[in-house]
């Protein structure tokens, strides 16, 4: 069977979800696709923060009402180093923008609730999406839905398959670059049925490693741990688990970690990743299909959503004023604030993370900078700066 549609985007994450909701608000048709199911995609437990131009966009897309609601404003974080915490006052520094607290998967549910209520079309469990003539102005896709092989015709494809999908490797290896790190270390994650130990995320660098305390709802918490990114989550019992963090958070104040059953743990490994350009041709990537950070600067998201926002209004200057000058300087303009937020989500791993290598001096320089972070008004403004967001038009 064949179908026609402007813009095909594979992938039903925020990168993907988005980009058919402003394009659709331009009056632009897209489908979309997805290889897992709807019910997969609406509850597997990701992302918290959003940055202030995340809210703001979803706000101005008429989708802020349950954010708003459900969600929890948070006006700074507490770093924690050496039995004390110190609050960064985002609110203060940053001039009066901050974070909300709203999962991904919640996120996810109201641009795909939006998107049907429109009419749109979003076809989960597709299989088998492969892309054909990228470098042509009539790209292809081609996938199975529902046993039946569908090709799908497009003016343009956005790939917004994360970090694991298909579409990155149309680009010819001779037009790309890559750039990585891996880190010595992973975070595992922990959702846990009990009430908010602290009103602000709390980072904290301790001996034992990195631990973070986030948060989900008034009943369920998000916590992690730095661990051996090959450790197998079997080897970590509940009390462990439970016994590592009190050791990492304590303080010399005696701060209570509220607990109560761990109802899900898992262990992810960290990298930083990009590739360059993010477009071949009439292939646009877009998301963490492009660009992974390592997730202690909180800033996958946000990414995401920041690139959609160009290609939209790329795609939109392209169809109502026939210019392509916006699509041309679409891979640099989204690079300049992916490699700011590569820096930034480094630099916070960097500082709070033991390293297995490290020494004693590498130890006195991590400290030195929390330090300077925490002392320094110049320098808790740039973390607040960049922890909230950098402007759209940056
Ligand atoms: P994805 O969310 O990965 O979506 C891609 C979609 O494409 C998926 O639904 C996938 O099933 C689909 N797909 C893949 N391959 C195919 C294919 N071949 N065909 C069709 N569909 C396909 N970011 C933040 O901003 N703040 C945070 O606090 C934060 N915390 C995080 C915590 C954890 C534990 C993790 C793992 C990540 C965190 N991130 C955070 C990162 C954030 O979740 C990602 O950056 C974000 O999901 C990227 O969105 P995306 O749409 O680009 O990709
Ligand atoms: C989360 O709540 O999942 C979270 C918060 C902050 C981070 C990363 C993840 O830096």
């Amino acid at each position: 069977m064949n179908r026609r549609t402007r813009v095909g985007i594979i992938g039903a994450g925020p990168a993907g979800l988005m980009l058919s909701l402003l394009l659709s608000t331009e009056g632009i048709d897209s489908l979309v696709l997805e290889s897992r199911s709807r019910e997969e995609v609406e509850t597997t437990i990701r992302a918290g923060v959003l940055e202030q131009g995340t809210v703001d966009l979803l706000t101005e897309m008429g989708l802020g009402e349950r954010m708003k609601r459900e969600g929890a404003l948070h006006h700074g974080i507490e770093l924690r180093f050496d039995g004390e915490g110190h609050r960064i006052d985002f609110y203060e520094l940053a001039n009066g923008r901050a974070i909300t607290l709203y999962p991904q998967h919640e996120v996810l549910k109201d641009l795909i609730a939006a998107r049907l209520n429109q009419g749109g079309h979003i076809l989960f469990n597709v299989n088998d999406v492969q892309l054909y003539d990228v470098s042509s102005s009539q790209p292809r896709l081609r996938f199975v839905h529902e046993n039946e092989q569908i090709e799908l015709h497009c003016d343009f494809i956005a790939g917004c398959d994360g970090f694991h999908g298909v579409a990155r490797s149309s680009i010819p290896e001779a037009k790309q670059q890559v750039f990585t790190r891996s880190y010595p270390f992973g975070w595992l994650g922990i959702l846990m049925e009990a009430p908010p130990s602290a009103k602000e995320l709390i980072y904290t660098y301790s001996e034992r490693g990195f631990a973070l305390v986030s948060t989900r709802s008034p009943e369920l918490q998000r916590l992690y741990i730095q661990c051996d990114p090959n450790d197998d989550i079997a080897n970590w019992s509940d009390a462990m688990i439970l016994e590592e963090l009190q050791l990492r958070l304590a303080t010399r104040d005696n701060w209570k970690l509220l607990v109560g059953p761990i109802i899900q743990k898992s262990i992810l490994a960290m990298r930083s990743f990009v590739i360059e350009p993010m477009q071949y041709g009439r292939l646009f990537l877009a998301g963490d299909a492009a660009h992974i950070v390592p997730p202690t600067g909180a800033k996958g998201l946000n990414l995401a959503v920041a690139d959609v926002r160009h290609l939209a209004r790329a795609l939109t200057m392209f169809y109502k004023q026939n210019q392509t000058h916006l699509l041309e300087a679409y891979s640099t303009t989204c690079l300049r604030r992916v490699w700011r937020a590569e820096h930034f989500s480094w630099w916070m791993t960097s500082m709070l993370h033991r390293f297995p290598d490290d020494d004693a001096f590498q130890q006195r320089m991590q400290r030195a900078q929390l330090d300077y972070t925490v002392r320094s008004r110049v320098a808790a403004t740039s973390l607040a700066e960049n922890y909230v967001g950098l402007p759209f038009d940056w």
